[in-house]
């Protein structure tokens, strides 16, 4: 009697742990929620699951396109300075650094990083290497222009090179050659060089990886940042 009845609720339980695992199997858990687990999730997948603003594949490579994402949004944390400003990183009620609506913050519980700065450039580091007549660094702005390639038209070629030396084809602040006015960098820096950004460690990534980004960075959607005084963040977008 007793073994009957035991055995009877042990078979349920085993009933609804398949019914759950079938569940799983047809519809495998997805990267929506936060923090969550992904092991069996690839990274070409997550990084298209990911992507804050909506992707233009047409005549890109998938594959590309969502590895390149991750590196960008699970791993290098590009946009944490290639965003406007901390205060506008997230939409008003995404930013997961304030409090939640529960106490009395903003917060509604789901990080949404802001679209309409998303890797348009224009944080202000600051007057470079420290207060004095120096430069600001001012990260720039990575998304496509009109010709569809990133960082308002760079070719594959100087965006590898970037990444692999940190050159500044800009040369927003040369090295100066007289007293510093507000415009050159000091040596010992070198001004030909982008400061602050981490390509010492993004040197270190693959040539495909490398490719990745590109090619998400062509897939993003263009901003043109308007902000005074500083027109190499302006992008033709039409
Ligand atoms: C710690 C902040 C920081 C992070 C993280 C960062 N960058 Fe930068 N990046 C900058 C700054 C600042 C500049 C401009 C430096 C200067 O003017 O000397 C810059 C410049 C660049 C440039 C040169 C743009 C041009 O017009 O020549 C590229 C390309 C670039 N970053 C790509 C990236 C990518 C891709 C990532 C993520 C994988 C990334 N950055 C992450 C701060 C950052």
């Amino acid at each position: 009697m007793l073994l009957s009845r035991f055995s009877k609720a042990a078979g349920a339980a085993a009933a609804f742990a398949a019914i759950v695992l079938a569940g799983m199997l047809i519809n495998p858990p997805r990267g929506q929620a936060q923090g969550d687990e992904n092991d069996g999730e690839s990274k070409v997948e997550r990084g298209l699951a990911i992507a804050p603003v909506p992707l233009n594949l047409k005549g890109r490579n998938r594959e590309l396109v969502g590895l390149g994402s991750y590196i960008v949004n699970a791993q290098g944390d590009c946009n944490g300075c290639h965003t406007m400003d901390p205060s506008t990183e997230y939409t008003a009620t995404g930013n997961p650094y304030l409090l939640d609506i529960h106490h009395g913050g903003p917060f509604k519980g789901k990080t949404q990083v802001n679209p309409k700065t998303y890797l348009g450039g224009g944080s202000d580091f600051g007057a470079f290497p420290g207060p004095g007549p120096f430069p600001h660094i001012v990260s720039r702005n990575l998304t496509p222009d009109k010709t569809g390639r990133p960082e308002g038209g760079r070719t594959f070629q100087e965006f590898l090179t970037i990444m692999k030396t940190g050159k500044d084809y800009d040369h927003l602040h040369p090295t100066c050659t007289g007293a510093p006015n507000g415009t050159c960098l000091p040596a010992p820096f070198n001004g030909e060089l982008l400061q602050i950004m981490p390509w010492p460690t993004f040197q270190n990534m693959s040539r495909d990886e490398i490719r990745a980004i590109y090619e998400y960075l062509s897939a993003i959607p263009c901003i043109d940042t308007v902000v005074a005084g500083q027109p190499q963040l302006r992008n033709v977008c039409q």
